[in-house]
């Protein structure tokens, strides 16, 4: 079953794009999308983004980073350097049945069960239409101000995980 699904994630699933109205209910800034088509999309607001030719995952990153990852069995090794990293949130599946997703919650420092579903933005048309995502979506922030910034972007039930808080109280603060 794990497998069947991770490998229908491997793809052409892999451009599929966050939509907008994240973004807007978000309101942070990022220095980093650390995992994106060349250029970059337009609507996502990060100063700076590496593409698969760069390979973000070998890349040092700074500041508020916005990971969208690809999906399937190589997600693992993002999420681990996201939650290194300490400071950023992640859209994903919410795979509550696997190791990356464990880990990855037990150093958040919040969780927001997206309601609804996910109107992804398809990289072949460009376009949301359509029903949306077949599986329930989670967004993952680490640190502090991103924590703050899920909660109050109110796009589903969110919850603090008091355990992910850093204890060196590093963040960045917000920008916007
Ligand atoms: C799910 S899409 C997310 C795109 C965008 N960041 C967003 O939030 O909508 C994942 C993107 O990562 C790109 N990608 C795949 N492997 C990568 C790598 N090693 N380094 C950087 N980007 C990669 C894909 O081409 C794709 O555009």
């Amino acid at each position: 079953m794990s497998a069947r699904y991770d490998k229908l994630s491997v793809g052409s699933s892999v451009e599929w794009y966050t939509p907008p109205e994240i973004f807007d209910a978000l309101r942070l800034t990022f220095d980093l999308d650390v995992c994106a088509p060349p250029g970059g999309l337009p609507w996502i607001p990060a100063e700076r983004s590496f593409s698969r030719a760069d390979d973000g995952l070998a890349q040092e990153w700074h500041g508020r980073v916005w990971m969208n990852p690809p999906y399937g069995l190589q997600i693992r090794p993002w999420m681990q350097k996201l939650a290194r990293h300490g400071d950023g949130i992640t859209l994903v599946h919410a795979r509550t049945d696997t190791a990356w997703f464990r880990e990855a919650t037990a150093a958040a420092t919040a969780i927001c069960f997206i309601a609804g579903r996910v109107r992804f933005v398809r990289g072949a048309t460009m376009s949301s239409k359509g029903p949306g995502s077949p599986v329930s979506n989670v967004l993952l922030a680490f640190g502090q101000t991103c924590a703050v910034a899920l909660i109050e972007a109110n796009l589903g039930p969110t919850l603090l995980i008091p355990g992910g808080l850093r204890p060196d109280g590093y963040d960045h603060p917000r920008k916007s």
